[in-house]
């Protein structure tokens, strides 16, 4: 090194041994006059960890909910720590853009493969991966509807179209699949992260064809998820769906023929499948959703979760209630956040509540979450299950404008609130938390939700929000303004494609608290029906 460069080099170390001693000062003097928490160091979990060691109540969570403990300092401070000085930011989504994984399913027909597809699809969605399924299926019914209207001829597709014997139609059917498989790759190297293959795929051969067609592609990660199922009940359920949903393959048969050919058509799939084995290959081979999983060269973060979230689904019938805690005093003052105890019309919902439960769920089994605020807990104290309560559902952060009025905020922070409604999912609040920072806390919530049979969450506004869109599938900028009314309980029943919704409103008045999206944005959407599609939403692209 040079003197001119050694000279320079000791000035610059100087200049940060002093910064870092000035640092070092304001962080004792903070400490000290409480303005800052001490660090807190979380002990290892004890060796006596419970099963479920991912669970509610389990040892992970509660390590993670300590470590995501976010401060609640009141607000009205009469100025802000620096940390959160200038104003609240909208902060942008991470960069995914490296993360290229084609997710190839397998099995028979009406095994659940769809489900499944469509259920990781949504859950990476939530998580802001760009995510798109690929069903051979419905490629195969639009470039059949789209021969049909160009050409007038109709094809076959009865289960004669699936025998492995019929050489035409099988080299046909490869075709679809091999087409699919493009259009994903080129889905994938245009900004996409997860393409889901939504195929049968149930032969070595076509396996190692894909195989071989990803070793093609630079930076692209390929795991097979088998969706196997050996039990009549599902299939049998699986098969009605399929006959009765309106599937265009059976438009024109009774539901008695639709179900013969379909049965037929499994059949002639039955003589050629293979499980998968193959030991150089990453996949995921799941028995009768959520009895047995099996995993073999899982690798790398997004992989690992995705087999994580599918471990921990199940299809055993089940509802989730949601319902915000009752009234508190501070909805009635019109001031957000706070750990405010309830109205008495908040009380009063806290009693009318366990009737209203109870009548809905029977005998069946219930647990009851609650965040760790006050309100919920009051909420949840009559009513007669087990009950948790998770960090993780703490109401959103609004850092300095918590204990404030909308108005108030308007006037301290004209800025902060112009950029909430503007864009109220991105937007975090100084010192606090965004739409997305939620989501992102909530993860674990609903990775546990998903495991669990009848669970009621006792929560927040904005939380429910985040968990209702999971449920329902609504883009992130409706998620903000979902209306999830005081004294109001929300019943979902997961159906195979989406949930079932009622909503049961108790006769007790309450206020309002739903602030509407301002005029000049879009209205959100309602909620996605249950419904399956059966055809490729946009015009297909022709490949190159
Ligand atoms: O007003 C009740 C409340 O739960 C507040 O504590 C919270 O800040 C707010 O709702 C979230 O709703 P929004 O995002 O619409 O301000």
């Amino acid at each position: 090194m040079s003197d001119a460069g050694a000279l320079h080099s000791d000035a610059a170390s100087r200049g940060i041994a002093e910064d870092l001693a000035r640092a070092s000062d304001a962080l004792e003097n903070m400490q000290a006059s409480g303005e800052l928490a001490p660090v807190v160091t979380v002990a290892p979990a004890s060796p006596n960890v419970p099963p479920a060691l991912f669970g509610a109540g389990g040892p992970m969570l509660k390590r993670f909910d300590e470590s995501t403990v976010a401060s609640r300092k009141g607000s009205n401070a009469p100025s802000p720590p620096p940390s959160v000085k200038g104003i609240g930011k909208k902060v942008a989504k991470p960069d995914y853009s490296e993360q290229k994984i084609v997710v190839a399913m397998v099995g028979l027909p009406a095994r659940g493969k769809s489900y499944l597809s469509n259920k990781l699809m949504i859950y990476l969605r939530w998580l802001e991966y760009d995510v798109k399924v690929f069903n051979v299926g419905q490629l195969r019914r639009t470039k059949a509807r789209q021969k049909a209207q160009k050409l007038g001829v109709k094809e076959n597709h009865t289960a004669e179209f699936f025998s492995h014997s019929n050489a035409q139609a099988t080299q046909s059917r490869d075709k679809l699949a091999e087409e699919s498989l493009e259009m994903l790759i080129q889905w994938l190297k245009e900004g996409g992260n997860v393409g889901i293959h939504d195929a049968t795929n149930s032969t070595k051969d076509r396996r190692a064809k894909i195989e071989a067609r990803l070793a093609k592609e630079k930076g692209m990660t390929l795991i097979f998820l088998e969706s196997f199922c050996d039990d009549p009940a599902t299939i049998a359920a699986n098969v009605e769906l399929k006959v009765s949903q309106g599937d265009p393959d059976y438009k024109d048969m009774s539901p008695d023929e639709a179900r013969k050919d379909f049965l037929r058509r499994i059949s002639e799939y039955e003589k050629v499948y293979e499980t998968i084995t193959e030991p150089h290959l990453s996949y995921l081979r799941i028995k009768n959703v959520g009895e047995e999983v099996t995993m073999s060269r899982i690798n790398g973060y997004l992989s690992s979760r995705i087999a994580f979230y599918l471990m921990n689904l199940h299809i055993r019938p089940r509802n989730i209630f949601f319902s915000r805690h009752g009234e508190s005093q501070y909805n009635v003052e019109g001031k957000i956040g706070g750990d405010s105890l309830l109205s008495s019309r908040g009380m009063q919902y806290a009693k009318a509540l366990p009737a209203l439960i109870t009548d809905n769920i029977g005998e069946k089994p219930l647990t009851v979450w609650t965040s760790t605020l006050k309100r919920t807990i009051q909420t949840a104290q009559y009513l007669p299950y087990t009950k948790l309560t998770w960090k993780s559902l703490d109401e959103l952060d609004a850092g300095v404008c918590d204990g404030m009025t909308y108005e108030e905020i308007e006037q301290a922070y004209p800025d902060d609130y112009a950029n909430r409604d503007e864009d109220k999912f991105n937007y975090r609040y100084r010192g606090g938390e965004s739409y997305r920072d939620v989501v992102v806390r909530l993860e674990p919530v609903i990775m546990e939700l998903e495991r669990q049979e009848n669970i009621l969450i006792i929560g927040h506004q904005a939380i429910l929000r985040c968990l209702y869109a999971y449920f329902h599938h609504l883009p992130q900028t409706d998620l903000p303004y979902i209306k999830i009314p005081l004294h109001t309980v929300i019943k979902l029943t997961p159906k195979a494609y989406g949930c079932d919704e009622e909503r049961y409103t108790l006769p007790i008045n309450a206020v309002d608290t739903h602030r509407p999206k301002p005029k000049t944005a879009k209205q959100p959407l309602t909620h996605s029906t249950t419904q399956r599609q059966y055809f490729v939403e946009e015009e297909i692209k022709p490949l190159a």
